[in-house]
């Protein structure tokens, strides 16, 4: 009696184990690194390991930077039974997944659901479940999945008919989903469609850790900015496990200041945005690795709640942001969006404490104090003030 009771219960909970776990892989925004934004067409396997190893001396991996992804142009040829090996950039994938796991981190790669990626290499389409095989033997630990051509697939099947073209996007991403439960390896699922049809309100349905929410950050002021400030309104798509994604980190690629660089990164943490820095990790300024390993502002986005940030306010070119936290506190981010420091006021109530609170600025590492429940401080220009609020 007691035997048949235990049988039941433990085999229901094996079937359901896989895709349990394949979900828990995002329990925070992942963090780590990606290819794209500096290397682009031209990366390769030495540059992969040399990301992995600045990973490891600068300190990045132990302030969570976790993951080393490979963006497009790894692809070559598919052999006769259809299996897609790397190009000669990359000349032995497992080899190269081996020596990042034996750095304590993980790696990531990267398809489309259309027969071609963006930049015109071997997608997935008609090979889903070949191609996910193929990432879980090598040990992928990440896959980003990029709509590219199959827009044209889109085009092609439904034209002129915008609800079946978005019901086959949907299909197509939930395949690949299926796929990657079917190899039984945790991978986290990144989508990659820059937004289409409100991907916030159905990308966890088709499996997704993390969604795109906008095409493609540019190394400069308005690409970032515009991009940034332009996520407010999402915060309440977000939960542990399903993020909002406004792509990848451009900090120390060199097309914006310090100053602007810290609002970028005080952005994406108030966003409990995916942490993933595309910069050359091997020649990096201090001020860019101080920017992308202070703890303070890292546990912000890292902060187990996992509530992703909205606009509380904006008077002219300033605005006040905020991310409920765990333990009854808040982070509240002061942004400036012009090119004059200018004072910010916090007035404490407008974020729901009163002039008992706490206050620390996270990015300075010090207290600071309210005063008559108010708090006034001069932001550079485009630059940002980081504070903690508690109880
Ligand atoms: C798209 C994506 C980018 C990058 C490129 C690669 O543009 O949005 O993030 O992956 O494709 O070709």
């Amino acid at each position: 009696m007691f035997r048949k009771a235990l049988v039941i219960p433990v085999a229901l909970l094996v079937t359901a184990y896989i895709p349990a776990f394949a979900q828990s892989v995002a329990a925070t925004p992942p963090m780590g690194w990606n290819s794209w934004n500096h290397f682009a067409g031209k990366v390769n396997d030495a540059d992969v390991r040399a990301a992995a190893d600045a990973l490891v001396s600068t300190g990045m991996r132990d302030a969570g930077y976790i993951y080393v992804n490979i963006d497009d142009t790894w692809q070559g040829e598919r052999d006769a039974s259809g299996v897609l090996h790397p190009n000669s950039k990359f000349p032995d994938m497992k080899a190269l997944a081996d020596y990042v796991h034996s750095k304590g981190l993980k790696i990531g790669i990267y398809s489309s659901p259309g027969p071609q990626t963006c930049a015109h290499y071997a997608g997935s389409y008609g090979h889903e479940e070949q191609d996910a095989k193929t990432y879980a033997e090598w040990g992928m630990d990440y896959l980003k999945y990029d709509l590219c051509s199959f827009r044209e697939i889109m085009r092609k099947e439904a034209p002129g008919d915008p609800q079946k073209a978005f019901a086959m996007q949907k299909a197509a991403y939930e395949k690949m989903h299926q796929a990657l439960v079917a190899t039984g390896r945790p991978i986290l699922y990144s989508l990659c469609q820059y937004g289409l049809n409100d991907v916030w309100t159905w990308g966890t349905d088709v499996g997704g850790n993390a969604w795109r929410t906008t095409g493609d950050i540019a190394d400069n002021y308005t690409s970032m900015s515009r991009i940034g400030f332009g996520q407010a309104g999402l915060s309440k798509y977000a939960v542990p496990g399903h993020w909002n994604d406004p792509d990848m980190l451009e900090v120390g690629n060199g097309g914006m200041t310090d100053d602007q660089y810290r609002q970028h990164m005080t952005l994406w943490v108030i966003l409990a945005a995916p942490l993933l820095a595309g910069n050359d990790l091997s020649k990096m300024s201090p001020a860019t690795l101080a920017i992308l390993t202070n703890k303070e502002v890292i546990a912000v986005n890292q902060d187990p709640l996992g509530k992703q940030g909205d606009r509380v306010s904006a008077l002219g070119m300033s605005e006040i942001w905020a991310k409920p936290l765990s333990g009854d506190a808040k982070a509240v981010a002061l942004f400036n969006r012009s090119d004059k420091a200018t004072p910010v006021t916090l007035h404490l109530s407008e974020v729901g404490f009163d002039g008992n609170a706490k206050l620390r600025d996270l990015w300075q590492g010090r207290e600071v104090k309210a005063t008559g429940g108010a708090y006034t401080v001069t932001v550079p220009a485009y630059g940002a003030v980081l504070l903690k609020v508690s109880r």
